[in-house]
């Protein structure tokens, strides 16, 4: 089991729509997924077509269980075959009373999810993170394999994207094992002469870790709002090239997961 946590402590840089174009890609393909969102705003949640979620993540948060994020996992309300639908942990506002609470904690809290994923499985675990470095955050980093850093290529976002590598290497050193990054997914990417400058500082400054981009486009944002994938717009205009966006970010994500962290070719 794979285990994929997209952060960025900025918000509308698009985590949960490359979480839902990724978990899209991966569930057309018959890949097992479960995306788990633990995002108070649970766009993720509503993105996935579910709605009033009779439990949401915040009970596996509660207190530290083994295997408790198992009683939590619902059926997707995207349209389709079961089989190539992900599954959802959803979330609801009311998660954003649980991170006061959680640094409550003496022996701290930091890997309530971990413990909570014990024993469940899927091939691909995709965590939506909310947009700060917070406790629900530094959970979903604690129980990932590999963060994978989503950013928009705005003013400064090199300097953003630099602060969450540094958060990814302190949980790295307090972990068992290492946490190492899948790379940067850089998503609504224009084609204005600004997006395109940012874009290169980007590159320049973390050459190879810069995964191939998703562009801006109508089709996404229109998935989004009817709670469907992007895969599953049929002939609208940007539809299918930004389902070839997804799968082709989704190859290199599965290929980072297969790859030892910390070893020769680890990133
Ligand atoms: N590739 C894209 N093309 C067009 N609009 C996008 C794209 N990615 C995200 N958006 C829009 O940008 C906004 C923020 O995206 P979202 O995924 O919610 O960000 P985050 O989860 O980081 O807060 C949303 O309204 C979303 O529809
Ligand atoms: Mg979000």
């Amino acid at each position: 089991m794979a285990v994929v946590a997209l952060v960025n402590q900025k918000g509308g840089v698009g985590k949960t729509t490359v979480t839902l174009g990724l978990a899209g890609a991966a569930a057309a393909t018959g890949i097992r997924t479960l995306v788990i969102d633990i995002d108070p705003q649970a766009n993720a949640t509503s993105g996935l077509g579910v709605w009033d979620p009779p439990i949401t993540v915040d009970h596996a948060l509660a207190e530290e269980r083994p295997g408790s994020l198992r009683e939590c996992v619902l059926a997707s309300g995207w349209p389709g075959a079961a089989g190539r639908l992900p599954m959802v942990v959803a979330s609801s506002p009311a998660l954003a009373s649980r991170e006061p609470q959680l640094a409550l904690d003496p022996l701290g809290a930091q890997d309530r999810l971990r413990v909570a994923l014990e024993g469940l499985d899927f091939d691909m675990v995709f965590i939506d993170c909310p947009p700060s470095l917070g406790l629900l955050t530094i959970n979903g980093l604690f129980a990932a394999d590999r963060a994978l850093v989503v950013t928009e290529p705005g003013a400064w976002a090199t300097d953003g994207v630099a602060q969450i590598i540094r958060t990814v290497d302190r949980i790295s050193q307090r972990r068992r094992d290492p946490l190492a990054l899948a790379g940067i997914a850089v998503n609504r990417l224009g084609r204005t002469r600004d997006a395109q400058y940012w874009y290169q500082q980007l590159c320049e400054a973390y050459s190879e870790l810069v995964l191939p981009p998703v562009h801006m486009r109508a089709a996404v944002v229109e998935a989004t709002a009817q709670s469907l994938p992007v895969h599953m717009l049929g002939t609208r205009p940007g539809a299918a090239e930004a389902a070839a966006e997804f799968d082709a970010l989704l190859r290199r994500v599965v290929q980072a997961t297969r790859t030892r962290p910390g070893g020769p070719d680890g990133v």
